[in-house]
């Protein structure tokens, strides 16, 4: 049934399908004006599944308003189209994940470093799309390498956190996730990884600096490694105070990430 709902005004574009745990994203050309999307339909096998989609919609609902107000709507990936059940949704079609974009090769799946320049693009624009949810008390709980996606359909490039099937969200009593542990592994906070109800905006810190940290150095590291190795370059000390493994001396908010990020950006 659900699938006879979006093929009303979408058609299949090609074979490009994306699995995540939760969902199948697969690019769809709209038939009214051939425009390419991405649909992203929810599995719906388990209360667990189900849940998910429901949040993710509810919480894409409250960000479209934060985003309307203050004109940030370029900051996240946001809904063109849902069916009203949740079961499915339209959305910009976004190109690749961060770990597909540092692939050479698909199927070697060689990496490729990307430069300084773009991952402090990276940062910024991040940070923008995770501070705006974090001034209206959503934490997004799973930032990481493939939930970080490359859009480069307008001038320039934009980089964008999606997927906010196990956000956090302060201000709509939304059922506890079942499932313990949330959030991916090598991306997600000590602190988080203990306790994900008390998760905090700097916990999207810490995933969003391991997310860079994979971007520059092609490695992912444990949850509780205690630092990260090698040769950063200027983005060093920045990325180092994202991931600092104790939340208290962790930066503490996107807005100083983003600031941080544009002032090094600056002096490139
Ligand atoms: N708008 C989009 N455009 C292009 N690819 C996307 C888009 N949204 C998601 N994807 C791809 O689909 C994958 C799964 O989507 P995601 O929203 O993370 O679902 P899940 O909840 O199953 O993890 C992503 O890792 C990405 O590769
Ligand atoms: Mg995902």
């Amino acid at each position: 049934m659900a699938r006879r709902s979006w093929e009303e005004h979408y058609e299949d574009a090609g074979d490009d399908v994306h699995y995540g745990g939760y969902a199948e994203v697969r690019r769809v050309r709209r038939k009214s004006d051939g425009r390419v999307f991405a649909l992203k339909v929810g599995f719906e096998r388990s209360e667990e599944q189900k849940e998910r989609n429901r949040r993710e919609h509810r919480i894409l609902d409250r960000l479209a308003a934060a985003a309307a107000d203050q004109k940030q709507a370029n900051a996240l990936l946001l809904p063109v189209d849902a069916c009203k059940e949740g079961l499915w949704m339209v959305l910009p079609w976004a190109g690749e994940s961060l770990r597909a974009y540092s692939r050479t090769r698909k199927h070697t799946g060689a990496w490729k470093p990307i430069d300084q320049r773009e991952v402090l693009d990276l940062l910024d624009n991040c940070a923008q799309g995770l501070g705006l949810a974090h001034e209206h008390g959503i934490v997004h709980r799973d930032v990481s390498w493939q939930n970080v996606l490359r859009i480069s359909d307008r001038p320039g490039v934009r980089w964008i956190v999606c997927d906010w099937g196990v956000a956090l969200d302060r201000e709509i009593a939304l059922p506890p996730m079942t499932r313990v542990a949330v959030g991916t592994d090598g991306f997600v906070s000590p602190q988080q990884q203990h306790d994900a109800h008390d998760a905090k905006a700097a916990d999207d810190v810490f995933g969003l600096g391991r997310v860079a940290y994979y971007a520059l150095s092609g490695r992912r590291l444990d949850t509780g490694a205690p630092g990260l190795s090698g040769d950063l370059g200027r983005l060093g000390t920045l990325v180092r105070a994202m991931v600092e493994p104790d939340r208290k001396h962790r930066i503490q908010s996107m807005t100083t990430v983003r600031a941080r990020a544009r002032k090094l950006r600056g002096g490139a």
